[in-house]
């Protein structure tokens, strides 16, 4: 049975304002199976993290598993990459197999949202891992 749907997305201390369009044409985007991967770009400071954030919280309920939020900022090298997701998602990697391998067996069933925030300073992550989750 699938475990049903949780998040670690925090609470905001400020009213969510505007983006109207941007929300309904990213809802949108997510409601497509096909859509399994979107990146949000723009300046610095500019809201991304907070649409994302807002976005998270809006459809957790359309991800049988949840809504998550991993904070790549903090990390230092790719090779944390897997543990933090796994992290974010309560999921202890403790068997034999590649962590990666581990991580991507207990997605292979579950529906999820995974905001991974400041991504850009990692593009190895890219390459070596979201393709195979
Ligand atoms: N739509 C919004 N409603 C209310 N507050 C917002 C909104 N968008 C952004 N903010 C606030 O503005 C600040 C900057 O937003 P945010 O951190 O999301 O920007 P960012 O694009 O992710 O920045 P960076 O590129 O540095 O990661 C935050 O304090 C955030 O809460
Ligand atoms: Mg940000």
């Amino acid at each position: 049975m699938q475990q049903s749907g949780s998040s670690n997305l925090p609470l905001q201390p400020t009213p969510f304002i505007g983006r109207s369009e941007e929300i309904t044409e990213i809802l949108q985007l997510l409601a497509d199976p096909a859509c399994r991967l979107l990146t949000l770009v723009g300046p610095g400071g500019i809201g991304k993290t907070r649409l994302a954030l807002q976005l998270g919280t809006m459809s957790s309920g359309a991800f049988a598993r949840g809504s998550f939020v991993v904070y790549l900022q903090p990390l230092r090298s790719v090779e944390f990459f897997v543990p933090a997701v796994a992290d974010a998602l309560g999921f202890s990697l403790t068997g034999q197999e590649p962590p990666l391998v581990q991580l991507g067996q207990y997605l292979s069933d579950k529906e999820a949202l995974i905001i991974l925030d400041n991504f850009e300073h990692l593009p190895d992550a890219a390459d070596r891992h979201t393709s195979n989750i």
